[in-house]
């Protein structure tokens, strides 16, 4: 399966795992419960179904559909089906590039915090531990302020084992990893659930978190919130689920792996909340205070809130830290995994360089840009990438997606091709999803999103108009830049050419 050939899958439930594994992050273990907690707590469902109906299943199916179809990575896809949008298949890959370079840092942190975890190192005050001891945050995004070496050496770890693991192939390499991976995940995160909504005070944050609050379901940017939640966490637009379906056999149904992985990723991702909340309810009752002073943001969730956490449990907490962090490094290694097989498919499809080759200098040049994240700008730079590839361009991808492929290469040719090697037939209610319904939305949350942008800058005035400029605006506007310099370049020879219907193996 190496040099010029593609990978595929050694079995169905391999595909499965590693799609959970993509999906499964670090978004479904302090994204979504902080979203879930501030967004109205039951209430937040209602949109995120909303969203997960929507958009993100129909999307699910869509990019599994065509990847299949055309078996390629997303830029070879588009090619495949008409040349003019190959662009639409390089935007998505690169912007997998940009989130692996942040992601990896985040994860830096996770594994670092497992290491602090078993001493519990970070003593009384784990909000200046970790901003002002661990990240050493500086004033702000370019205040590079020196290297921080733990950050640094986390990163190193990370990058390591992400190329390590890709340089092995897709069966070989990636598949491995998952079937090892996501089946101790879920355990380690059912001993973390079941053992947080039976600790005392757990009932207080589960009724925090299952009391709706509905005003906020009348609230624009609760809904601008679920769509983006849905849209990172089934990693959509990034070119992952289009890649990683184009390694199935021919014989492959692609209409229950679409729902399988949706309605685990959301399983995982409630499960993550129940435990998360009942943990926080039991620090609310230990410290006498109300649930709303302890839940805290992404971050500060994972990273300040549940070390204090773990620190109030005794030995106990000693377990559930260690256990905690290397769940969260777990979902996240699956995740930077298939970011970094969505870029470099893409590369190997259109060059032809062997996919040792590729990973590996892709591997370095990602590991040397991930470096910025080390230093005391970091964190700042992190929030602001973040911020703008998640609200602006992941529903933009989304949104062209949906038109280019339900209006221009055919909705209709791809449901007769998803339907054709699946059991459960998916109905005409998927076209009008997939060429209307999906569309609209993306368009009214992206247009609400903009003038929010446009009105209050992100982050509240604390950053400088320079730098949303260059690192929200500027890394989108280069990312399509990139993609259309990428589409100039020639294919390697025959690759576009090749019969698609010829190229398979039975599982
Ligand atoms: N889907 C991945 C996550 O949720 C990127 O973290």
């Amino acid at each position: 399966m190496e040099n010029n050939e593609r990978g595929q899958w050694g079995s169905k439930l391999g595909f499965i795992l590693a799609v959970i594994g993509s999906a499964v992050g670090l978004g479904n273990i302090w994204r979504y419960p902080y979203l879930l907690y501030t967004n109205g707590g039951g209430a937040f469902l209602v949109p995120y179904f909303v969203a997960l109906f929507t958009a993100g299943i129909p999307l699910v199916i869509l990019e599994y559909g065509f990847g299949h179809k055309f078996r390629g990575s997303a830029p070879l896809s588009f090619a495949r089906a008409s040349r003019k949008f190959e662009w639409l298949g390089w935007w998505p890959s690169i912007t997998s590039f940009v989130i692996l370079s942040y992601y990896t840092a985040i994860l830096s942190w996770a594994i670092n915090f497992l290491f602090f975890s078993f001493a519990q190192s970070w003593g009384a005050d784990t909000n200046s531990f970790f901003f002002n001891d661990f990240l050493q945050a500086s004033t702000g995004p370019f205040d590079i302020d020196g290297m921080r070496w733990p950050i640094f050496l986390g990163i190193t770890a990370i990058w390591f084992i992400n190329w390590f693991v890709s340089y092995r192939g897709v069966s070989g390499g990636i598949e491995r990893l998952n079937k090892v991976l996501i089946p101790t995940l879920l355990g380690i995160m059912l001993i973390i659930v079941v053992r947080g909504v039976t600790l005392p005070g757990a009932s207080l944050g589960l009724n925090r978190l299952f009391t709706p609050d509905w005003s906020k379901v009348k609230d624009l940017n609760v809904w601008i919130d679920a769509y983006g939640q849905v849209f990172f966490s089934l990693s959509l637009a990034m070119g992952i689920l289009i890649t990683y379906s184009s390694y199935l056999p021919k014989k492959s149904d692609i209409n229950n792996s679409a729902f399988i992985t949706a309605f685990s990723n959301a399983g995982f991702e409630f499960l993550s909340a129940i435990g998360v909340f009942g943990i926080l309810g039991f620090m609310a009752t230990n410290q006498g205070i109300p649930i709303d002073e302890v839940a805290e943001q992404g971050i500060g969730l994972a990273f300040v809130v549940f070390p204090e956490v773990f620190s109030l449990m005794g030995p106990l907490g000693t377990v559930f830290g260690v256990l905690f962090f290397l769940a969260l490094v777990f979902a996240g290694l699956t995740s930077s995994i298939s970011l970094l097989e969505a870029f470099s498919s893409a590369v190997i499809d259109k060059s032809g360089a062997s996919r040792k080759k590729v990973i590996t200098i892709t591997s370095i040049v990602g590991y040397l840009i991930c470096v910025i994240y080390a230093t005391g700008a970091g964190l700042f730079v992190l929030d602001i990438v973040d911020a703008f590839i998640n609200s602006f361009s992941l529903v933009t991808v989304g949104l062209i997606e949906a038109l280019i492929l339900g209006w221009v290469i055919g909705a209709d040719k791809i449901r007769e091709h998803t339907n054709s090697v699946s059991i459960y037939r998916i109905g005409k209610w998927w076209e009008i999803m997939i060429k209307f319904v999906t569309p609209a939305i993306l368009t009214v949350m992206l247009v609400s999103k903009l003038i929010n942008e446009i009105k209050t800058p992100y982050g509240g005035g604390g950053y400088s108009t320079t730098a949303l400029l260059i690192l929200g605006w500027g890394v989108i506007g280069a990312i399509i830049i990139i993609a259309f310099i990428a589409m100039s370049t020639k294919w390697h020879k025959g690759v576009l050419e090749q019969n698609i219907e010829q190229d398979e193996e039975a599982m």
